[in-house]
């Protein structure tokens, strides 16, 4: 029997956002939020110059809050970047790490995942860290194998107390931001077998949450949250409108009832 798990459900704005509009937005997902129960967690992670006003507005609520990368690098000549120790000197509790936007457009590698991983981890936050296959990967069978290799990459570098820490996020490029979410069984499957290659490192890196993530709506996340490896849902689109990501997090505590 797996362990239950507590479900948490993340919003990824990615690019999206400027100030006016995310205080409406952080306030009502702050107060929605506020109803929730059964352990179900909630956060957001911000493009970074929000960050400040993430924290100002989130703070004291039980919305977390977090980014969407950091660097590689503690800290030096790297223009352009941001450190992870920055991002939690604004009590940043999430770090996505490795999203298939990222591998795609800024050719971010395995290993250079992993570092980020581990930044995250040293800066004391929670890295996401994203996994998932594109289209024709999966039409070729090669599905557990990329997925696979993405996340043992990151295993590698982890002691087992680290990678217990960790949250990962299968996200299937073909059903991000296209409508088309995988279907629960889909999903379920792949989880399952993320779960297997987490628990090979040590049962206590076994029960880590798993989300999925790639076209989560109000009216898929129940079925999805449901399946017995996925622990809550990594949400881009629909978490610009706090109506439906607050029904989304109350499919998370539908789902854990
Ligand atoms: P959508 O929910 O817009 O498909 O995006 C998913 C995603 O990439 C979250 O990180």
């Amino acid at each position: 029997m797996s362990k239950q798990r507590a479900k948490l459900v993340v919003g990824n704005w990615k690019m999206h956002g400027r100030l006016a509009e995310n205080a409406t937005l952080l306030t009502e997902v702050a107060a929605g939020a506020s109803a929730l129960q059964n352990g179900v967690r909630v956060g957001v992670c911000v493009p970074y110059p929000y960050l400040a006003q993430a924290q100002a507005l989130l703070g004291g609520s039980v919305v977390d809050w977090g980014v969407q990368d950091v660097s590689a690098y503690a800290q030096g000549a790297y223009t352009g970047e941001v450190a992870a120790d920055m991002a939690a000197d604004f009590g940043a509790t999430y770090a996505i790490v490795g999203h298939s936007e990222r591998r795609a457009y800024h050719r971010e590698s395995a290993d250079l995942v992993a570092q980020k991983t581990r930044r995250a981890l040293d800066a004391g936050m929670t890295p996401i860290v994203c996994i998932g296959e594109t289209l024709e990967e999966r039409d070729t069978g090669a599905t557990e194998q990329v997925v696979g290799t993405q996340l043992e990459a990151v295993l590698l570098v982890l002691s087992e107390d680290e990678a217990s820490k960790i949250v990962v996020a299968y996200e299937p490029v073909w059903a991000i931001g296209t409508g088309k979410s995988a279907s629960a069984g889909q999903a379920q499957q792949v989880h399952a077998f993320v779960r297997a290659k987490l628990a090979d490192k040590g049962a206590a890196v076994a029960n880590v949450q798993l989300l999925y993530g790639g076209s989560v709506k109000p009216e898929n996340a129940q079925e999805l949250f449901g399946q017995p490896d996925i622990d809550g849902g990594l949400i881009g689109g629909a978490s610009l409108k706090s109506k439906d990501f607050l029904a989304i997090c109350q499919a998370a505590q539908n789902a854990s009832n």
